[in-house]
């Protein structure tokens, strides 16, 4: 019997019996319990930080073992606030209450991987949030002082932990006002980890768009990574209430889009590809630096639509975001897809612990 895991996971208690077989229950977010069962020859690792490891036999190439100690035990989240002093407890009240961001969900952000004290990427990140705010009509502080205030945040945090770092930025007090920026560093989610380690199971699901509205219509801002996220977080909410991991998005006219927090990327044979951004996708961070570095593999990279049936073909299909990093998705609407033997090597090649 595995061991239960911790409060807050749906993943509630696993265990397999002598053929191989896993069972576990889950929770969906109406607390319905579902259960899952599958075949496995890989042994449970009952004290891996996400909780018990398990996976299906169906994979080519087993997921490793996980690296505990480069996630326990966890530090303690925190904040730290353009133009006041210190980097705080994340706990802190540090919002007014007529504050934009929180009232209309009005503001930009970006979210990081720390690594050894310091963002991954953060040029890039700090970019697309001045493009972000630019087609929002925000007026974000000078880009120095968002990389100073990165800087301050993870020198307060142990360099020999992982870390996810967002960066804040909200329209500021609804009567005027100046914007509210600030920023947290906290523990990659035990959720995460299993996601870049054993795969994701995920369904598709309509935007109700076509896929060249957006590029025509500023008002809806395609490409920016705005606060508002409920949407985005419905979308992953429903996913898990049907016993899956995450969701991909489709335009009206039965394209595949991005997923609601990552970018989708797929293989076909020696072609690496990713989803054009003219269909107002958000433009991926770590998409863009693997497509970048697809010649170390000696593969040719592009962007193009695809239609969510023509992945069941490919060769490999992962979902990339900053902090997940690589998510092979192993089921696209309950159909397996190939686990690709290239996802260990693509992994490092973007440099994500397991
Ligand atoms: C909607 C959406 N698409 C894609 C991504 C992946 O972008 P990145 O690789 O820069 O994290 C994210 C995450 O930021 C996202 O929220």
């Amino acid at each position: 019997m595995g061991a239960p895991s911790r409060a807050g996971d749906r993943w509630i208690t696993p265990s397999r019996n002598h053929t191989g077989t896993v069972h576990e229950t889950r929770k969906n977010v109406r607390n319905k319990t579902l259960s899952v069962s599958y075949t496995s020859t890989a042994p449970t690792a009952a004290a891996a930080p996400g909780g018990p490891l398990a996976y299906p036999a169906s994979m080519d190439a087993p997921p490793e073992a996980a690296t505990e100690l480069r996630h326990s035990p966890e530090p303690r989240p925190l904040v730290a606030v353009l133009g006041r002093r210190g980097v705080l407890s994340a706990d802190t009240p540090i919002l007014r209450a007529d504050d934009l961001g929180v009232l209309r969900g009005d503001g930009v952000f970006e979210t990081m991987d720390v690594r050894a004290g310091a963002p991954w990427l953060l040029d890039e990140h700090l970019t697309r949030m001045v493009s972000s705010a630019e087609s929002s009509d925000l007026d974000l502080p000078p880009r120095k002082a968002l990389a100073d205030l990165a800087a301050q945040t993870c020198a307060a945090w142990d360099p020999a932990v992982e870390g996810a770092l967002r960066l804040v930025c909200t329209r500021g007090p609804e009567r005027g006002g100046p914007v509210t920026c600030y920023a947290t560093v906290g523990p990659i989610p035990p959720t995460t980890l299993r996601a870049r380690r054993e795969g994701i199971r995920v369904a598709t699901a309509t935007l109700g768009f076509a896929a060249d509205v957006r590029s025509r219509s500023p008002w809806l801002l395609g490409g920016v990574k705005s606060l508002s996220y409920a949407v985005n977080m419905a979308s992953q909410r429903w996913a898990v209430g049907q016993g899956l991991d995450d969701v991909l998005w489709l335009s009206s006219d039965g394209y595949a889009l991005e997923a609601p927090t990552s970018t989708l990327v797929w293989l076909s044979g020696t072609e690496l590809w990713t989803v054009p951004t003219t269909t107002g996708i958000l433009p991926g961070t770590t998409a863009r630096y693997l497509l970048d570095h697809a010649a170390d593999f000696g593969w040719q990279a592009g962007t193009k639509l695809v239609r969510p049936e023509e992945l069941t073909s490919a060769d490999g299909v992962w979902l990339t975001s900053s902090v997940r990093g690589l998510a092979p998705v192993r089921a696209l609407d309950g159909r397996e897809l190939t686990w690709s033997e290239h996802t260990r090597a693509v992994r490092e090649l973007l440099g994500y612990p397991i």
